[in-house]
């Protein structure tokens, strides 16, 4: 499979401007930040082509949109979506037509949802995220699914959520006051990718374990903590959310950041300290190593979809260390999931071998090292059931007779060729359950930062959170910059 390496490109970040044209083709994503859907049902751009001192013209945008395009690059514009304004048909139908007219005049490839931070409350009695009969849900759902029908199956959606979306909701007072992304989720399963965006511009965030622990951001734990809900399913107010496939999560690593002066020592610093962690989490989730005190548990995700980086502006300005070390650091995650010796000695039963990572077979991909792998099996497989067909046709050549041993090497290969399958079968099908040890010591890495707690709604309330996804129309600099 084919891992994406994914980027905010926040246009209008002065004075950290980045033209379309110039991001580093290691971003397969691009989403372009943004425009924010507001009570008047227009779209309204995050940038302002057209001030004195623009950094960008249309013209300019265009033309790298163009040639982002013509490379490969998928380029997507993010929304900013209120879904509390999504109260009846007008609204709904107002929103799909602009994104039909938005979309078409610069030809994104899909849209990046970033829905307000504060969500509207769901109706009394709707408890059951399956069945959504909250009005501003239905309308939601039903807008992005005709978005998704009239743009046709390579048109892509992606909702980038904030960490609170997958945490404490198996509480139903949370999931009623707080919990509605997730029936659009659910609903829209099958035609999106889920970004979920890790830290917020507080250092001190922490996401809750499924066990209810704090864990804070400072080491690889923080990242498995918050893609374990995703990727093994989660309780909503008593029902449970089925996990979405690895193929469909990207995490995404918000970095610390850039003052309007920086970057500075202290901002390197720090950029390069959560990056590594960052990596570290990943390689975790995906390969079971480089993990802190909590591990995916007997079942890594080789096939998680990939990494998204808010903002593609700061990687750039403090040296692209994103752009570089996500590429190769994927695609030798999956890799390497698979055992790189992979020889097989001559006596040993096929059945010893099948350390390899069941999903990366299933899932098929273009590694050289996975078709070895394969072969690897199969061909002592094959070798095995030759030679015991030989063996039978000489025995049986032998003994005429049927009761003898020519039946039962019969039943030797054949059972150890099934072994050898059944093996793989054990562990494509069932994974070992979740049992980490809980006691979790943070890490501190960044100088005098100290570890705070939130509770979801704690998170959500968070000023700077809420800033971040505020509906303000602000032309530049955006608020993302502001206060750093
Ligand atoms: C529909 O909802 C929008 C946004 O909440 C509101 O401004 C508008 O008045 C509503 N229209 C009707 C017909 O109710
Ligand atoms: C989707 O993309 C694939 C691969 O680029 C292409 O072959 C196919 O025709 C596209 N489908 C549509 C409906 O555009
Ligand atoms: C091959 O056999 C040797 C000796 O028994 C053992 O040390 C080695 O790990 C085996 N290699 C594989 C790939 O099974």
């Amino acid at each position: 499979m084919q891992h994406l390496v994914m980027g905010a490109l926040g246009l209008g970040a002065v004075p950290h401007h980045v033209l379309l044209s110039v991001v580093q083709d290691a971003f397969n994503v691009i989403n372009v930040d943004r425009v924010t859907f507001q009570n008047d049902m227009q779209f309204h751009w995050s940038i302002c082509f057209t001030c004195s001192g623009a950094k960008e013209t249309e013209a300019q945008f265009t033309a790298g949109l163009t040639t982002k395009l013509q490379r490969g690059t998928s380029v997507r514009i993010s929304m900013a979506v209120d879904m509390a304004l999504f109260t009846n048909d007008t609204t709904r139908e107002t929103f799909v037509s602009r994104t039909f007219d938005l979309v078409n005049k610069y030809q994104f490839t899909g849209i990046d949802v970033l829905p307000n931070d504060k969500l509207p409350p769901l109706d009394t009695g709707d408890t059951d995220f399956s069945h959504p009969r909250t009005a501003v849900v239905l309308n939601f759902i039903a807008a992005f699914r005709e978005i998704k029908a009239h743009f046709g199956p390579n048109f892509t959606l992606t909702f980038t959520t904030p960490p609170s979306t997958f945490q404490s909701l198996s509480s139903p007072s949370v999931y009623q006051s707080s919990g509605a992304l997730l029936p659009v989720l659910h609903a829209l399963r099958d035609d999106i990718v889920v970004i979920c965006q890790g830290l917020s511009t507080d250092e001190g965030n922490t996401v809750v374990d499924s066990n209810g622990v704090s864990v804070s951001s400072f080491t690889a734990d923080y990242w498995v903590a918050l893609a374990r809900p995703l990727l093994q399913g989660f309780n909503v107010a008593g029902n449970p959310f089925p996990a979405f496939a690895p193929e469909q999560v990207c995490l995404g690593w918000r970095t610390p950041g850039l003052s309007a002066k920086g970057p500075t020592a202290t901002e390197r610093e720090a950029f390069d300290s959560h990056l590594q962690i960052f990596q570290d989490g990943i390689t975790c989730i995906m390969q079971d190593t480089a993990c802190n005190t909590i591990s995916p548990s007997g079942e890594p995700f080789p096939n998680l979809l990939g990494v998204a980086v808010f903002f593609i502006n700061d990687d750039a300005f403090l040296g692209g260390s994103f752009a570089r070390v996500f590429p190769p650091l994927l695609d030798n995650a999956q890799a390497s999931t698979s055992p790189p010796d992979t020889s097989i000695n001559q006596t040993g039963s096929p059945s010893t071998s099948t350390t390899l990572s069941p999903s990366s077979v299933v899932m098929g991909n273009s590694h050289g090292l996975q078709g070895a792998v394969i072969a690897a099996i199969i061909i002592p497989v094959v070798a095995l059931v030759i030679l015991a067909v030989l063996l039978i046709i000489v025995l049986r050549r032998r003994r005429p007779s049927p009761d003898t041993e020519a039946p039962r090497s019969d039943i030797v290969a054949t059972s150890s060729v099934a072994h050898g399958s059944e093996s793989n079968q054990y562990m494509l099908s069932a994974p070992q359950p979740y049992s980490a040890p809980v006691t979790i010591a943070p890490r501190a890495v960044s100088k005098g930062a100290v570890p705070r707690t939130f509770g979801a709604h704690d998170e959500q309330s968070h000023p700077t959170e809420s800033e971040e996804h505020s509906s303000d129309f602000e032309p530049a600099p955006p608020l993302y910059y502001a206060g750093r």
